[in-house]
């Protein structure tokens, strides 16, 4: 008898320390900008950015030009991240002299047509997101 108790409050022990762990808010980071944007980039620029962004993802191979290198876009503007430009990079609808090829997917309308993203503010947000993550990425 004595013996059932002891496991008895043991398990309930257990339980009660499982159960903060199982508990916490686990999809909370996912709504910060940089979750969302890591999402997004591994689903739709991994393939030809790479995950880490070098630019060696499974499909550069393949294409005419080769992808560049986004981890070094801050490098390249004097060490500071070009936010704004990029956003409008991979949105695409408004492209810049020099800039975007015909390998480069205009995003602004993959993501307008995509369920996720059906509406202009929608598909900004999800390239905010995607330019965040990206500008983790930056090698200093
Ligand atoms: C089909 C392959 C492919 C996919 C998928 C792709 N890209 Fe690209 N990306 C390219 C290529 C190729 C270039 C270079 C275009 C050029 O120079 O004309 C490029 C250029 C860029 C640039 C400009 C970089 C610079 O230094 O000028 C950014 C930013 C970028 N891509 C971000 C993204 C993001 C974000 C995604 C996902 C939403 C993505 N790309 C998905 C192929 C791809």
């Amino acid at each position: 008898m004595r013996c059932l108790a002891a496991i008895g409050s043991l398990m309930l022990a257990a339980a009660l320390i499982a159960m903060p762990a199982r508990g916490l808010p686990q999809d909370e980071p996912s709504r910060s900008p940089g979750m969302a944007g890591s999402r997004t980039y591994k689903l739709y620029c991994a393939v030809c950015h790479g995950e880490k962004g070098k630019g060696d993802g499974p499909l550069a191979e393949g294409l005419r030009s080769a992808p560049p290198d986004l981890t070094l876009m801050a490098k390249g503007n004097g060490g500071e991240y070009p936010a704004e430009e990029i956003a409008r990079i991979i949105d695409g609808r408004k492209p810049l002299e020099g800039h975007g090829g015909a390998d480069m997917p205009i995003w602004g309308d993959v993501f307008k047509k995509s369920g996720s993203g059906s509406d202009d503010e929608a598909v900004k947000e999800k390239i905010q997101s995607v330019v965040a993550f990206l500008e983790q990425l930056q090698e200093k």
